[in-house]
């Protein structure tokens, strides 16, 4: 028997049991003729006290930083307790120690504020997640995936694995592509997601799927994105975009519950894709505060429905006159900024990952009067007609961008951002949940001149909507004027979960006829031929008595990651990539064998 116990588990009621530990040497302490040991494993730190008869054994046997050691010993009393530890008001008197195996040096400290930098900790990995930081993220996702599993398996979800070596599942993203040796000259695509499966286990009768699965995609790395990343991916046949937002506002709900003992009693809310965009400049809003977009002036075609109120800046300053586009934000509490610190506002919507040629600001003061940057141009009168329409109050102020529509509202919805993290508006331990409903079910790709699918090309167009994808021809004959091309307001079945101003879930009914799906994909470019090489699968199963049906994906490691307060969705996967797409602990990707490339047949022709 290795150990009777573990490190995390003894307290003062296990006085004067004899007991076996084992576990990694955490510091090492002499302390006159004694030695004070930290023993740690993954429940915990135990202090072990080596007595003065131990020395000899000691001296011959020095111990280090992280041995693996065995001791047996008598659970005794601390004189001087740790109340910081579960185990602190105890000590182990070790009888006896055994020295199970050595450990090198290692090459950084293994402690919550460890000294060792990003690089050196991924490239040994295996210690850092001996630090109790990373082993805290992990078990947080263990109990994010048993409270997914349960949820589902009691609503009588059933877990069906799919293939990962298939042909191409578009989701936006590149292949990542294998080559096989029994067809030479062939590849299968590593799945984006399993999308067509779980379709397919509809047309099998399976109405309620899910997954927890791996899914590849070749594509820029951000914080929040890894080139093979998880999905709680689920599917349920004979059901209505209601059915699904209700099951899995559920889910989520239960996640809360189960992981962080949160009651999330209220609605989730729902607002339009258009709506987010208008209000926040954003298709995945943070709503825990306010700080609205204020639209002083917009294209006629983007927002339709919208009241143009452009007369409120009417005037003679030529950067709004020329703008396509006008926003105001009102950030509450700071028309005392100063200079520097609007300068400094300005200079950071100027880097070029913000794109904007200047910042506009209205300082509502306390005293009624308004000062401002463009007061040149625009009377007091006109200042506060601005500030009343951006819903400013007296103390707050109100920063205005001006330029093309797309930077400009992007540009706005950063700047809330910004603001509302300067202003800690943004807890990490505040949740809220919001629906994103009514995408656009195209999306115009610039280089091709064509439309793409927003979500992907099996989400089915709202049912109103199908005749404007039927009747119309997807050419778009000027570029210039796409958004008036009637495809550029088909709306999608499509609904996205946001979790604090971060797409956590995203899914849609599907179209599940044959015909709507060839029509589908042709507006998307494809020939009947490509049809047919592509997506001849589906489209045959749809002939096979397909049911309506509709699914929804989540982010698995960003839920996780939200839920613990990081950005980073790295701290939350055991062994990630880096932002290269690298494994720096492998040293992975790397280049293979000459005998592997002959058995595939294929020779490297690198530029
Ligand atoms: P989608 O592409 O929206 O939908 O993906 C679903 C969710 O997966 C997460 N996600 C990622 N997480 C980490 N790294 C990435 N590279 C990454 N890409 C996406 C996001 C996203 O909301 N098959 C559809 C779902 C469906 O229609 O049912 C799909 O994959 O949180
Ligand atoms: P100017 O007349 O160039 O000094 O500009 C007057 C104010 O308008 C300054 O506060 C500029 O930062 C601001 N400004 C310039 N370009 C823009 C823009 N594209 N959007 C918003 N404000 C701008």
């Amino acid at each position: 028997m290795y150990r009777s116990n573990t490190c995390g588990e003894l307290r003062l009621s296990d006085k004067d049991k004899i007991v076996t530990l084992a576990g990694w040497v955490q510091t090492v302490r002499k302390f006159g003729s004694i030695t004070f040991v930290d023993l740690r494993d993954r429940y915990g730190i135990t202090q072990l006290l080596f007595s003065e008869s131990h020395n000899a054994d000691l001296d011959a046997n020095p111990l280090g930083r992280e041995f693996v050691l065995q001791v047996k010993g008598k659970v005794n009393e601390r004189s001087n307790k740790n109340n910081n530890i579960p185990t602190g008001e105890i000590e182990i008197v070790v009888s006896e120690f055994k020295i199970l195996n050595k450990s090198a040096v290692p090459p950084f400290t293994i402690q919550d504020d460890t000294d060792g930098g990003d690089d050196i900790r991924m490239k040994y990995r295996y210690l850092d997640l001996r630090r109790n930081a990373v082993k805290k993220n992990l078990e947080l996702r263990y109990q994010v995936n048993r409270a997914a599993r349960n949820y589902l398996h009691e609503n009588n979800f059933m877990d069906i694995e799919t293939p990962f070596l298939i042909k191409s599942t578009p989701e936006g993203a590149r292949d990542f592509v294998v080559p096989s040796r029994m067809n030479p000259g062939q590849f299968y695509a590593l799945p984006q997601s399993p999308q067509t499966f779980k379709q397919l286990l509809m047309v099998s009768g399976y109405d309620r799927y899910y997954q927890i699965v791996k899914c590849f995609r070749d594509e820029d790395l951000r914080a929040d994105r890894q080139p093979e990343f998880t999905q709680i991916d689920c599917e349920m046949a004979f059901v209505e975009q209601e059915d699904i937002l209700n099951m899995f506002e559920g889910l989520v709900k239960r996640i809360f519950k189960d992981v962080k003992d949160i009651n999330y009693t209220e609605t989730v809310e729902r607002m339009t894709w258009e709506e987010a965009m208008w209000q926040y400049g954003n298709d995945k809003p943070d709503i825990r505060f306010g700080i609205k977009l204020c639209n002083l002036k917009f294209p006629a075609h983007t927002f339709p429905a919208k009241e143009n109120i452009s007369s409120l800046i009417a005037g003679d300053f030529a950067v709004f006159n020329d703008a396509e586009t006008v926003i105001a934000i009102s950030v509450p509490g700071c028309s005392e900024y100063s200079r520097k610190q609007t300068d400094e506002l300005t200079e950071w919507v100027k880097r070029p990952q913000i794109g904007m040629k200047g910042l506009a600001f209205i300082k509502c003061n306390a005293d009624g009067t308004f000062k401002s940057s463009v007061d040149k141009f625009y009377s007091e009168d006109k200042l506060k007609a601005i500030a009343e329409a951006a819903s400013a109050k007296a103390g707050d102020l109100v920063l205005i961008l001006a330029g093309a529509e797309e930077r400009t509202r992007k540009a706005s919805s950063e700047l809330r951002m910004y603001m509302a993290d300067k202003l800690g508006m943004r807890k990490p331990d505040d949740f809220k949940l919001l629906w994103v409903l009514d995408f656009p079910l195209f999306e115009y790709d610039e280089e091709g001149n064509r439309w793409v699918a927003r979500h992907h090309p099996f989400t089915s167009p709202k049912p109103d909507h199908i005749e404007v994808m039927i009747n119309n021809n997807p050419v778009i004959a000027d570029a210039a004027k796409y958004l008036e091309h009637p495809y550029a307001n088909i709306k999608a079945n499509a609904y996205d979960m946001v979790l604090n101003g971060n797409e956590i879930g995203g899914g849609s009914i599907r179209i599940h006829q044959r015909e709507l799906q060839e029509k589908m994909f042709a507006a998307l470019g494809m020939d009947a031929e490509e049809q047919q090489h592509k997506f001849g699968f589906l489209l045959g199963a749809f002939e096979y008595g397909a049911p309506p049906h509709g699914g929804i994906a989540f982010g698995f490691d960003r839920l996780c990651s939200i839920m613990g307060g990081s950005e980073s969705i790295r701290d939350f996967i055991a062994f990630p990539k880096n932002n290269s797409g690298r494994d720096v602990m492998l040293d992975a990707p790397a280049s293979i064998d000459e005998k592997q490339f002959e058995e595939l047949q294929i020779k490297l022709n690198l530029k």
